[in-house]
């Protein structure tokens, strides 16, 4: 299979860093967003990640330049017919991400490999969307994509092994070390690093000790190299309760109950990062 140009619909933080490390890698992107004008300031924020590498010595500015090049807005789905593998990289919400692989579904070359970014959506669910739900896999990132050295590769249960496969060579040509998981809910690393965010939450709400305390803690005590309601923050308090609610549900296990803070902040919009207020203000 070729690997030549990858469609990515969602620009946010995690479809600008995976379009990063695909540019990086040498290969065209196509960078999609329902909101125009966020697709233009990703755009921008990419080129201002690539412009801190070459100020850091990690790249030159000739090489900066060169990947900018290979990154293409794409207002309309319509350009995704020349991509090899295209990613879905939208919010945590089931209907959204069905209808953009509904969209995705109409233009994509039959060839092409069909991806989610999925944190905690099954799937095999989204699978069923397509028509041929064998060309469908989870390519889980994560966050800051560019400094992150995994990836999960996920099997649904109709992923075909031409799919699979290719999709851990991809990974592979990213720079990732990719590890093979079977569809389940928070896949694996979520399932474990997510309910100890979660726990970190209840620590806070029962007054064990403060935010600071509690990250100092799992960094100086457990060589963590963000404390967990830190990494709440980057991830976005969101996500974090969606991950939780999916495993809590389909677990169907009071283990995995999201602390009621967690859930008071995000109806508060107090999302971490993204909003400038979580745990921290930033
Ligand atoms: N975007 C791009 N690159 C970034 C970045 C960002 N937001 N933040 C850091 N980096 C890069 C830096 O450029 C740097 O790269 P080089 O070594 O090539 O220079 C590298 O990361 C280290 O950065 P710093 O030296 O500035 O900072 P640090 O040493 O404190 O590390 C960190 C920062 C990589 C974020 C580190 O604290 C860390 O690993 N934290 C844990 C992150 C984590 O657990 N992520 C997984 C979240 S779960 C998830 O994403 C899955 C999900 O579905 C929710």
């Amino acid at each position: 299979m070729k690997f030549e140009t990858i469609g990515i619909v969602g620009a946010g933080q995690m479809g600008i860093g995976i379009a990063q490390a695909c540019a990086t890698a040498g290969l065209d992107v196509m960078l999609n967003d329902v909101d125009a004008s966020a697709l233009t300031r990703s755009v921008d924020r990419l080129s201002a990640s690539f412009d801190r590498l070459v100020s850091k010595g990690k790249i030159t500015s000739g090489e900066a330049a060169g990947a900018m090049t290979r990154v293409h807005a794409a207002p309309k789905l319509g350009a995704f017919a020349a991509c090899d593998v295209l990613i879905e990289a939208a919010t945590e919400n089931v209907r959204i991400k069905q209808q953009i692989l509904q969209g995705l579904d109409a233009v994509a070359n039959p060839d092409a490999i069909v991806a989610t970014n999925t944190s905690s959506v099954s799937i095999t669910k989204l699978a069923a969307t397509l028509a041929d739900p064998s060309r469908f896999v989870g390519m889980h990132f994560f966050n800051p994509v560019p400094a992150m050295a995994l990836v999960e590769v996920i099997r649904g249960m109709q992923t075909s092994d031409a799919t699979f496969d290719a999709t851990v060579v991809l990974a592979e040509r990213l720079g990732k070390s990719a590890i093979q998981v079977k569809n389940a809910p928070g896949f694996v690393v979520n399932r474990i690093l997510v309910p100890m965010i979660n726990e970190a939450v209840f620590v806070l709400q029962e007054g064990c000790a403060g935010a600071e305390e509690i990250d100092a803690g799992m960094r100086l005590g457990a060589n963590h190299p963000m404390g967990p309601l830190a990494l709440a923050d980057l991830i976005g308090l969101d996500t974090v309760l969606s991950i939780m609610e999916v495993i809590h549900r389909d677990l169907n296990d009071t283990k995995y109950r999201p602390a009621p803070l967690l859930r008071e902040m995000v109806d508060a919009g107090c999302l971490g990062r993204k909003t400038k207020q979580g745990f921290y203000s930033y």
